[in-house]
């Protein structure tokens, strides 16, 4: 997906701002969303994340939930109303799409979010969750690396679910994952989407 000269991950897309509103409307949670041209997925609802959303397990209750390339913010949003004792920490390297989550979260009332760049978030900070649609057309090496610097923050007793399309190659992420040590569970696919449980594996404390 570009718009003009972008790509949906610039850090500060050049389209013109073209703000449109989406609705989230899952059986637990209705949220109606900003989105904005220069941001991943403009005036709709991507497949994969509704997909995502209707089938992820719940969050945990407490502690720090990651979204990791959060664009405008549907899955920070959801796991923010889903669990408001958590904090949600949404994270993109798009400044537009962070300035969309945070729009959102006021106007749904969340104030359990908190939207950051990458290098922006403290180094120690632990997660007990990981929720993504990861950023697949960033090529395979820059998402593995960022993969294996949010999984490395994961708490011990973790879980983090990533949805990835089987066409753009959530079979080959799942074995690379299991070989950097990571107990992987491949969750049923729907409509050829796939979500990954990863878990640090028994012999990491
Ligand atoms: C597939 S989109 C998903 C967006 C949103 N979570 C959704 O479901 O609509 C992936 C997102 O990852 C972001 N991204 C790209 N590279 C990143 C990086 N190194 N760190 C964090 N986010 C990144 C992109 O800007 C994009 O918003």
């Amino acid at each position: 997906m570009r718009t003009g000269g972008d790509h949906y991950f610039s850090s500060t897309p050049g389209a013109l701002s073209d703000p449109k509103e989406v609705d989230v409307l899952l059986p637990d949670v209705d949220l109606t969303l900003w989105t904005d041209a220069g941001v991943f997925s403009h005036g709709r609802l991507d497949a994969a994340t509704r997909i995502f959303l209707e089938t992820a397990p719940a969050p945990p209750p407490t502690g720090v939930l990651l979204d990791l390339g959060c664009g405008y913010g549907p899955i920070a949003l959801v796991l923010a109303s889903r669990s408001p004792k958590a904090q949600v920490l949404a994270v993109d390297v798009n400044e537009r799409a962070l300035g969309l989550v945070r729009r959102n979260a006021d106007r749904n009332g969340l104030r359990n979010v908190t939207a950051s760049l990458p290098e922006d978030v403290p180094e120690d900070l632990e997660l007990a969750a990981i929720y993504a649609n990861p950023p697949i057309r960033i090529g395979k090496q820059a998402m593995r690396e960022m993969l294996l610097h949010w999984l490395s923050r994961l708490a011990a007793d973790g879980v983090a679910y990533l949805v990835v399309g089987k066409h753009l190659g959530s079979d080959s992420l799942a074995g690379w994952l299991e070989e950097q040590g990571f107990e992987v569970v491949r969750m049923a696919s729907r409509n050829s989407y796939r979500t990954l449980e990863v878990r640090h594996g028994k012999d990491v404390a």
